[in-house]
């Protein structure tokens, strides 16, 4: 069993988990600066406890401090990239997947000239990356739109976010043209998971919230096929993914109304893939909008732009899997901005996560199974708390025991048949949890020296895991 040579091996983040630098340059706000700490999110409750209101986001946008907003301070990558990506190199990154704040480019995300110290920074950074032959692989829309289009618009419930999208994409295109690989909404299922974090819907501004969640998620589809189709254009030879959570699912008994239940939770995880990658709504989602009285409108083209301009590869993250019952009566767990079913057969991680390698073999088998389309896993990996040690070192055995048993799982998956283009680590290095804020969830092969309050050095440090990667990409996935 063995992965091609060109296999793109590397690690992921998003510009708001790692830049802060939120005030710095021209940058404007966005909403990932109004995201509080939330250390203890009940997880039964996901949805309502990361909300955010009018009010709570006045009271952030009145308070000039990073204190209780530490996406504002990430872990300093905005001045701090260059060594960041040497520490990659020296782990023999093929491959970096990072996400372009649109507020830097675009401070309210409606002016029609970019600011140009934004689109240096990314320049620079790219061409960093470059020298290193790692290739850039860019997300454009990772929970980070414009505060103002969210306070002014509600986000992408309104149409017109479509046009100031696809000018933001322009600029990146055509100041980025060496970059091959795009993606163009992180998690786009997760509209309706997070409505703010992600189209930067405030849900007091929303007479029908769901209706609203919807059409903001048909806005994102449109204006990622409109993107799709102006990469072909502006950069040959361009490839554009879209990106999934992967939320696989098992119905918690044989009983066949659990079945039900779980081809019916897969059925909405697929759904945002499903319009993406074959260009046409499902007609079970149709159905289930005109059961719960959800009117999507459409524009007079949206339905050729979708069909027109479908996606080069689906792109997913991975990190856990759920069980559904028709009962309802299963124990919950938290997982990736989801609350769900625990797996009696699974062990979770501290922040109650379950852990499924043979979850992602089956999920990448269903993916290619479904839509015969390249994937590429482009998140996967653990929270965990970690020590650093008096003499500098953090030894993570139980990272490497994830990230070694769903390696496995994936190279069975490519040996079954699957077109792999790449995996890329959720993340290389510690950063700003989306979800929590927390700094102390840590996901990285680096250590970076902060805690959830944003006291520390800053300094980086390599995990015994850092070596555990480096000798897992030399050696191709043969030694893990
Ligand atoms: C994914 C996101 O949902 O999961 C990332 O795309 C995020 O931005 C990752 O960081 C892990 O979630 P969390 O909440 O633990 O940071």
């Amino acid at each position: 069993m063995s992965l091609p040579k060109n296999f793109l091996w590397g690690g992921a983040v998003a510009a708001n988990q790692v830049e802060g630098a939120w005030n710095v340059d021209g940058k404007g706000l966005s909403v990932a600066d109004v995201a509080t700490y939330k250390p203890t999110v009940d997880v039964k409750d996901y949805k309502h406890q990361v909300a955010v209101s009018t009010d709570t986001i006045q009271a952030a946008i009145a308070d000039k401090t990073d204190t209780d907003y530490p996406k504002r301070r990430g872990i300093d990558g905005y001045h701090r990239y260059k060594e960041d990506i040497a520490l990659f190199a020296e782990m023999g990154f093929k491959a970096f997947r990072l996400s372009i704040a649109w507020s830097r480019l675009f401070p309210n995300g409606d002016e029609t000239e970019p600011n140009p110290a934004g689109v240096q920074f990314y320049q620079n950074v790219i061409a960093e990356l470059q020298k290193y032959n790692i290739e850039p692989i860019v997300t454009l829309s990772h929970y980070e739109m414009p505060l103002h289009l969210s306070l002014t618009k509600n986000g992408w419930v309104d149409r017109s976010v479509i046009d100031d999208f696809v000018r933001f994409a322009k600029v990146c295109f055509a100041s980025l043209p060496t970059v091959k690989y795009w993606l163009t909404f992180n998690e786009i299922d997760s509209v309706t998971r997070h409505p703010f974090t992600s189209a930067g819907i405030i849900p007091d501004q929303s007479k029908h919230l769901e209706q609203d969640e919807y059409q903001a998620l048909h806005h994102q589809f449109v204006a990622s096929a409109l993107v799709t189709k102006l990469a072909h254009e502006m950069i040959p030879g361009s490839q554009v993914g879209c990106m999934l959570t992967k939320l696989t699912d098992y119905p918690a008994t044989a009983k066949p109304e659990d079945v039900l239940a779980s081809f019916q939770a897969n059925t909405m995880n697929y759904f945002c893939a499903d319009v993406q990658a074959k260009g046409i709504y499902p007609p079970l989602i149709t159905k289930f909008f005109e059961k719960n009285n959800i009117q999507v409108a459409f524009g007079p083209d949206d339905a050729a732009i979708l069909r027109d301009n479908t996606v080069d590869f689906i792109s997913f993250s991975y990190y856990m899997s759920l069980i559904s019952s028709a009962s309802g009566d299963v124990e919950m767990t938290s997982g990736n901005t989801i609350v769900g079913g625990k797996n009696p057969y699974l062990k979770t991680t501290e922040w109650g996560w379950s852990v499924d390698p043979v979850g992602l073999r089956i999920s990448l088998l269903q993916l290619y199974d479904r839509y015969r389309k390249p994937l590429f896993i482009v998140e996967n990996g653990m929270g965990a708390a970690d020590t650093l040690t008096a003499d500098g070192k953090i030894h993570d055995p139980y990272r490497i025991a994830y990230f070694r048993d769903h390696l496995r799982e994936m190279i069975k998956a490519v040996d079954d048949g699957v077109d792999l283009l790449g995996y890329t680590s959720w993340a290389p290095i510690d950063l700003v949890s989306a979800s929590t804020s927390q700094m102390s969830k840590r996901y990285g092969f680096i250590y970076v020296d902060a805690d959830d309050l944003g006291h520390g050095t800053y300094d980086r440090y390599r995990k015994d895991s850092f070596y555990w990667y480096q000798k897992v990409i030399r050696s191709n996935g043969a030694d893990l």
